[in-house]
Protein backbone atom coordinates (compact mmCIF):
# COMPACT_ATOMS: atom_id res chain seq x y z
CA UNK A 1 0.00 0.00 0.00
CA UNK A 2 1.65 3.15 -1.13
CA UNK A 3 -0.70 5.51 0.49
CA UNK A 4 0.47 9.31 1.48
CA UNK A 5 0.33 8.29 5.05
CA UNK A 6 2.65 5.74 4.66
CA UNK A 7 5.14 7.52 2.28
CA UNK A 8 5.24 10.18 5.03
CA UNK A 9 5.41 8.54 8.21
CA UNK A 10 8.53 9.50 9.85
CA UNK A 11 7.71 13.12 9.06
CA UNK A 12 4.38 13.06 9.88
CA UNK A 13 5.38 11.61 13.41
CA UNK A 14 8.71 13.58 14.01
CA UNK A 15 7.61 16.35 16.30
CA UNK A 16 5.37 13.94 18.36
CA UNK A 17 8.20 11.37 17.97
CA UNK A 18 11.30 13.82 19.16
CA UNK A 19 9.29 15.45 21.89
CA UNK A 20 7.67 12.56 23.20
CA UNK A 21 7.48 8.99 21.73
CA UNK A 22 11.20 8.22 21.29
CA UNK A 23 11.86 8.46 25.22
CA UNK A 24 9.18 6.27 25.75
CA UNK A 25 10.65 3.32 22.77
CA UNK A 26 13.89 3.37 24.77
CA UNK A 27 12.65 3.07 27.88
CA UNK A 28 10.29 0.18 26.64
CA UNK A 29 12.68 -1.52 24.73
CA UNK A 30 16.34 -1.60 25.89
CA UNK A 31 15.72 -4.27 28.38
CA UNK A 32 13.27 -7.06 26.17
CA UNK A 33 15.85 -10.22 25.72
CA UNK A 34 15.78 -13.43 24.37
CA UNK A 35 14.54 -14.19 20.79
CA UNK A 36 11.60 -10.62 20.04
CA UNK A 37 9.29 -10.82 17.69
CA UNK A 38 8.10 -7.03 16.82
CA UNK A 39 4.13 -6.60 15.42
CA UNK A 40 4.20 -3.94 12.72
CA UNK A 41 7.20 -2.29 12.90
CA UNK A 42 6.43 -0.12 10.19
CA UNK A 43 9.88 2.62 8.97
CA UNK A 44 11.70 0.69 11.77
CA UNK A 45 11.26 3.54 14.72
CA UNK A 46 12.25 1.23 17.22
CA UNK A 47 15.21 -0.84 15.82
CA UNK A 48 17.62 1.55 17.39
CA UNK A 49 16.21 1.17 21.00
CA UNK A 50 17.14 -2.88 21.12
CA UNK A 51 20.15 -3.35 23.13
CA UNK A 52 19.61 -7.11 24.89
CA UNK A 53 17.68 -8.82 22.51
CA UNK A 54 19.78 -11.85 21.37
CA UNK A 55 17.80 -11.11 17.39
CA UNK A 56 14.56 -9.08 16.57
CA UNK A 57 12.17 -10.75 13.68
CA UNK A 58 9.81 -7.94 12.72
CA UNK A 59 6.60 -8.52 10.72
CA UNK A 60 5.39 -5.58 8.85
CA UNK A 61 2.77 -5.54 5.96
CA UNK A 62 3.33 -2.13 4.21
CA UNK A 63 5.78 -2.29 1.63
CA UNK A 64 6.91 1.38 1.69
CA UNK A 65 7.33 0.88 5.70
CA UNK A 66 9.28 -2.28 5.29
CA UNK A 67 11.57 -0.77 2.54
CA UNK A 68 12.33 1.87 4.14
CA UNK A 69 12.95 0.29 7.71
CA UNK A 70 15.62 -2.39 6.29
CA UNK A 71 18.28 0.72 6.43
CA UNK A 72 17.21 1.11 10.12
CA UNK A 73 17.41 -2.89 10.16
CA UNK A 74 21.35 -2.45 9.37
CA UNK A 75 22.67 0.23 11.62
CA UNK A 76 20.84 -1.65 14.69
CA UNK A 77 23.16 -2.95 17.34
CA UNK A 78 20.88 -6.83 17.60
CA UNK A 79 20.32 -8.76 14.27
CA UNK A 80 17.19 -7.48 12.75
CA UNK A 81 15.06 -9.48 10.57
CA UNK A 82 12.23 -7.96 8.57
CA UNK A 83 9.18 -9.65 7.24
CA UNK A 84 6.49 -9.08 4.88
CA UNK A 85 3.44 -10.76 7.17
CA UNK A 86 0.33 -9.30 9.00
CA UNK A 87 -0.48 -9.93 11.88
CA UNK A 88 -3.74 -11.85 11.78
CA UNK A 89 -1.22 -14.86 10.63
CA UNK A 90 2.26 -15.20 11.87
CA UNK A 91 4.13 -17.37 9.51
CA UNK A 92 6.44 -18.82 12.60
CA UNK A 93 5.92 -22.41 14.98
CA UNK A 94 4.06 -22.33 18.26
CA UNK A 95 6.16 -21.23 20.73
CA UNK A 96 9.26 -19.50 18.97
CA UNK A 97 9.68 -16.13 20.72
CA UNK A 98 10.69 -14.74 24.22
CA UNK A 99 8.71 -11.29 23.85
CA UNK A 100 6.57 -9.75 21.61
CA UNK A 101 6.73 -6.29 21.51
CA UNK A 102 4.30 -3.17 19.48
CA UNK A 103 4.27 -0.08 19.57
CA UNK A 104 1.34 2.04 18.19
CA UNK A 105 0.27 -1.09 16.63
CA UNK A 106 -3.15 -2.27 17.75
CA UNK A 107 -4.65 1.05 16.96
CA UNK A 108 -4.54 0.01 13.10
CA UNK A 109 -4.26 -4.06 12.96
CA UNK A 110 -7.67 -4.65 11.21
CA UNK A 111 -8.77 -7.66 13.36
CA UNK A 112 -6.80 -7.08 16.49
CA UNK A 113 -8.03 -9.43 18.42
CA UNK A 114 -7.04 -12.47 16.00
CA UNK A 115 -3.83 -10.65 16.09
CA UNK A 116 -3.24 -11.07 19.66
CA UNK A 117 -4.13 -15.21 19.50
CA UNK A 118 -1.40 -15.59 17.00
CA UNK A 119 0.94 -13.35 19.12
CA UNK A 120 -0.15 -15.93 22.09
CA UNK A 121 0.44 -18.88 19.90
CA UNK A 122 3.63 -17.79 18.66
CA UNK A 123 5.37 -16.41 22.35
CA UNK A 124 6.62 -18.82 24.62
CA UNK A 125 4.77 -20.25 28.16
CA UNK A 126 5.94 -17.24 30.33
CA UNK A 127 6.83 -15.25 28.00
CA UNK A 128 6.47 -11.25 27.74
CA UNK A 129 3.92 -8.95 25.64
CA UNK A 130 5.26 -4.93 25.47
CA UNK A 131 3.04 -2.76 24.17
CA UNK A 132 2.89 1.17 23.77
CA UNK A 133 -0.17 2.15 22.72
CA UNK A 134 -2.90 5.12 22.21
CA UNK A 135 -6.02 3.78 23.31
CA UNK A 136 -9.95 4.89 23.87
CA UNK A 137 -9.72 7.71 27.14
CA UNK A 138 -11.53 6.47 30.23
CA UNK A 139 -13.44 9.94 30.44
CA UNK A 140 -17.28 10.38 29.19
CA UNK A 141 -16.09 13.52 26.81
CA UNK A 142 -12.93 12.81 25.22
CA UNK A 143 -13.65 9.14 24.89
CA UNK A 144 -16.28 10.58 22.87
CA UNK A 145 -14.53 12.15 20.79
CA UNK A 146 -12.03 10.01 20.41
CA UNK A 147 -15.20 7.60 18.90
CA UNK A 148 -16.40 10.68 16.38
CA UNK A 149 -13.20 11.33 15.00
CA UNK A 150 -12.21 7.76 14.69
CA UNK A 151 -13.90 7.22 11.29
CA UNK A 152 -12.48 10.18 9.30
CA UNK A 153 -9.22 9.72 11.32
CA UNK A 154 -8.98 5.90 10.03
CA UNK A 155 -9.39 7.25 6.56
CA UNK A 156 -6.24 9.62 6.96
CA UNK A 157 -4.21 7.74 8.57
CA UNK A 158 -4.19 4.02 7.14
CA UNK A 159 -7.05 2.74 9.42
CA UNK A 160 -5.92 3.74 13.05
CA UNK A 161 -8.25 3.97 15.36
CA UNK A 162 -8.23 6.15 18.69
CA UNK A 163 -10.85 4.09 20.26
CA UNK A 164 -9.45 1.08 20.70
CA UNK A 165 -8.84 -0.63 24.03
CA UNK A 166 -5.55 -2.38 24.13
CA UNK A 167 -5.58 -3.53 27.43
CA UNK A 168 -9.05 -5.28 27.45
CA UNK A 169 -8.34 -6.95 23.90
CA UNK A 170 -4.75 -8.68 25.59
CA UNK A 171 -6.41 -9.68 28.78
CA UNK A 172 -9.41 -11.48 26.46
CA UNK A 173 -6.51 -13.13 24.20
CA UNK A 174 -5.24 -14.94 27.62
CA UNK A 175 -2.61 -12.71 28.33
CA UNK A 176 -2.00 -11.81 32.32
CA UNK A 177 -1.55 -8.45 32.68
CA UNK A 178 1.78 -7.58 35.08
CA UNK A 179 1.35 -3.81 34.64
CA UNK A 180 -0.13 -0.86 32.65
CA UNK A 181 1.90 2.55 33.45
CA UNK A 182 -1.14 5.44 32.15
CA UNK A 183 0.17 8.93 30.41
CA UNK A 184 -1.22 11.99 29.31
CA UNK A 185 -4.59 11.15 31.08
CA UNK A 186 -4.88 7.62 29.96
CA UNK A 187 -4.66 8.85 26.34
CA UNK A 188 -0.95 6.63 26.10
CA UNK A 189 -0.78 3.16 28.11
CA UNK A 190 2.37 1.16 28.52
CA UNK A 191 1.94 -2.19 28.83
CA UNK A 192 3.76 -4.94 29.86
CA UNK A 193 1.66 -9.02 30.25
CA UNK A 194 3.00 -12.33 30.50
CA UNK A 195 1.65 -15.63 28.84
C1 LIG B 1 1.01 3.87 13.30
S1 LIG B 1 2.00 2.71 12.47
C2 LIG B 1 3.20 2.27 13.76
C3 LIG B 1 4.48 1.79 13.19
C4 LIG B 1 5.57 1.45 14.24
N1 LIG B 1 5.16 0.35 15.07
C5 LIG B 1 5.93 2.65 15.08
O1 LIG B 1 5.89 2.57 16.31
O2 LIG B 1 6.33 3.67 14.50
C6 LIG B 1 0.98 1.26 12.39
C7 LIG B 1 1.65 0.10 11.73
O3 LIG B 1 0.80 -1.05 11.76
C8 LIG B 1 1.03 -1.76 10.57
N2 LIG B 1 -0.05 -2.73 10.30
C9 LIG B 1 -1.22 -2.51 9.64
N3 LIG B 1 -1.91 -3.66 9.53
C10 LIG B 1 -1.18 -4.62 10.14
C11 LIG B 1 -1.36 -6.00 10.33
N4 LIG B 1 -2.44 -6.64 9.89
N5 LIG B 1 -0.38 -6.69 10.96
C12 LIG B 1 0.73 -6.04 11.42
N6 LIG B 1 0.94 -4.73 11.26
C13 LIG B 1 0.00 -4.02 10.62
C14 LIG B 1 1.12 -0.66 9.54
O4 LIG B 1 1.64 -1.09 8.31
C15 LIG B 1 2.01 0.33 10.28
O5 LIG B 1 3.35 0.05 10.10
Amino acid sequence: MMTFFSRNYDRLMGPLENKIIRSFRERLLRTVKGNVLEIGSGTGLNFSCYREADQVVAIEPNRVMREKSMIRAEQASVPIEVVGAGAEKLPFEDQTFDAVVGTLVLCTIPDPESALLEMKRVCKTGGTLVFLEHVRMNHALWGRLQDWLTPAWSRVCDGCHLNRNAVDMIQKAGFRIVTVEKKYKGLVVVIHAEK
